[in-house]
């Protein structure tokens, strides 16, 4: 196996300690664009995205998520963001499963760490992040992404399982 597409998939771990280090714009920016670059049903793209570096906004958000702790020293945070209002209402869970995928994927071939921080369909969660940061009723909070430079290097760790596998039939 290649050892870049051995760093870029198999070496992408969820990072909880960041270094206190600035993320330019540029670069959350340049991730966001991997993460438009997601497939989505018929193409529709529904999503959206926020991008979060105020330190007491970032503070704030483990108030409304538990388990988002890492927050409080991550320097950034991308919020992805489902429009269901589209062609193809029953697919934008996906679509936006795929982009926030992209994007941690992203993350991760910048050098950098994150984590998804899973928000929808948890309703408290997504009620607050819309009153939080403004968003409108009809787009709905799906994943929330940390971002940092890592503390620490991340380790390969092999998940294989042969027996997962089935061919042609189960
Ligand atoms: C839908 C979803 C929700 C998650 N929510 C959280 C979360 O709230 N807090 C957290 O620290 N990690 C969260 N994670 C990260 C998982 O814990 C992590 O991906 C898993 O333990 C596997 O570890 P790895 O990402 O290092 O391979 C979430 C992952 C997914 C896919």
């Amino acid at each position: 196996m290649k050892d870049e597409y051995l760093n870029l998939f198999l070496k992408r771990r969820s990072v909880r300690e960041y270094k206190s280090e600035d993320i330019e714009k540029e670069v959350l920016e340049n991730i966001i664009r991997v993460g438009m670059n997601a497939p989505s049903a018929g193409n529709q793209q529904p999503w959206e995205f926020i991008i979060i570096t105020k330190r007491e906004i970032l503070n704030e958000i483990p108030e409304i998520h538990p388990y988002s702790q890492m927050l409080k020293q991550a320097p950034a945070a991308i919020l992805v963001c489902g429009n269901p209002e589209c062609k193809y209402p029953d697919y934008w869970v996906q679509d936006c499963a795929a982009a926030t995928e992209n994007i941690l994927l992203a993350i991760h071939a910048e050098g950098l760490g994150g984590v998804w921080l899973g928000v929808y369909p948890l309703e408290e969660r997504v009620k607050g992040l819309q009153k939080l940061l403004n968003i409108p009723e009809n787009i709905v909070p799906f994943s929330l992404l940390s971002v940092g430079v890592p503390k620490q290097e991340s380790e390969f760790i092999d998940r294989f399982e042969k027996k997962r596998i089935h061919y042609e039939r189960w």
